[in-house]
């Protein structure tokens, strides 16, 4: 599930008591912990790693901060291309070696239960807070941008893309079995805008991992972009709630298993409601290869009584674990 680890946990809310959201992240013991909170409960069939996309801006040097209840801030929004040269030169493993100690730690706790899926956001989606400032309603300063300048945000984005890949590089050699991006923002985009935009830095960043582990691609709000997300070289397409996956199926054809899509308000209805929508979208997605999940991350108030029952309706559809 999209946001296994977190809030939606007392157990999580309990550390969170204790410390902040950063502070997991940067110790690999409570990372660790948090990791494995959800495959303890639930039993899904997949550990994912506790970070977030945004924690590669650390060693851009540009003042990330996760205030309590208010998300992601950041202290010096990149604007424009003259703002480029005040970014640091990366450096990967001095300033995010962390997350590697936690990938590690986490695949010798996991001891080969369930494989451990490691990520990152994509340059477009990370330039969403990058270029704002933190999370933004209209998203103007981006999409200006866009318009005003897209050579210049090009350049950030394929900025961001090297980095990204030598944060990838490092999560694959602690250990993570798989990759997931997220483009969360990419649905901003009209398709050819999307591909001018937003797909030359993915494609750097596929072509930088090799084909080293699975990877899984992630997009919301995106019908209007499945044609060129069938394109894409990865192995997994991961989507939101809005389309059935049949439908998305026809367009994206055999050649991608698709991940998704339960709307992660359904977890908060029932326990007989999320069984009986879980069935349905285990029919819906039958052919062609299908990773049960949300269509975005679950929700802090879903009863865990409504995540296990969704898990448990999974595993016991008769399809393969
Ligand atoms: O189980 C997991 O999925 C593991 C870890 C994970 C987090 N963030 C932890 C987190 C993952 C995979 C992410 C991805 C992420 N982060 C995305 C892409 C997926 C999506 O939701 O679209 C995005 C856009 C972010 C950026 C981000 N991080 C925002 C906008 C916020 C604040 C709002 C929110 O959704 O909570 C965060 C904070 C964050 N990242 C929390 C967690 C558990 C909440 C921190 C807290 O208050 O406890």
């Amino acid at each position: 599930m999209m946001r296994q680890a977190g809030r939606f946990l007392p157990e999580y809310r309990a550390i969170l008591e204790r410390t902040d959201f950063l502070t997991v992240c940067h110790t690999p013991e409570l990372a660790t912990e948090v990791t494995l909170q959800p495959v303890r409960r639930l039993g899904v069939d997949a550990a994912i790693l506790f970070a977030d996309i945004l924690l590669p801006l650390e060693t851009l040097g540009v003042g990330l901060d996760f205030g309590k209840g208010v998300g992601p801030r950041i202290e010096r929004p990149v604007r424009r291309r003259e703002d480029l040269s005040g970014l640091s030169a990366p450096a990967v493993d001095r300033d995010l070696g962390y997350v590697f100690d936690a990938v590690r730690s986490i695949r010798r706790e996991l001891d080969g239960q369930v494989p451990l899926i490691g990520f990152a956001g994509t340059p477009w989606t990370v330039a969403a807070y990058l270029v704002e400032g933190g999370t933004s309603k209209y998203h103007d300063h981006l999409l200006g941008w866009s318009y005003r300048d897209p050579q210049g945000l090009a350049r950030l984005l394929e900025h961001l893309a090297d980095l990204t890949v030598d944060y990838l590089l490092g999560q694959v050699e602690a250990g993570a079995q798989a990759i997931q991006l997220f483009d969360s923002w990419g649905g901003l985009l009209d398709l050819e805008r999307w591909r001018a935009l937003a797909l030359p830095p993915v494609v750097r960043i596929l072509e930088g991992l090799g084909n080293r582990v699975p990877t899984i691609f992630y997009v919301r709000g995106g019908a209007h972009l499945l044609t060129g997300l069938a394109e894409l070289p990865v192995d997994v397409l991961s989507v939101d709630w809005r389309q059935p996956l049949s439908q998305v199926r026809e367009v994206v054809g055999t050649g991608k298993v698709l991940q998704g899509n339960l709307d992660p308000g359904a977890l908060l209805g029932t326990p007989d409601e999320v069984r009986a929508r879980t069935r349905a979208l285990l029919e819906d997605g039958r052919g062609g290869g299908h990773i049960a999940n949300l269509g975005h991350g679950i929700l802090p108030m879903t009863p865990v009584a409504n995540a296990q029952a969704f898990v448990d309706t999974v595993q016991g559809s008769g399809g393969r674990r």
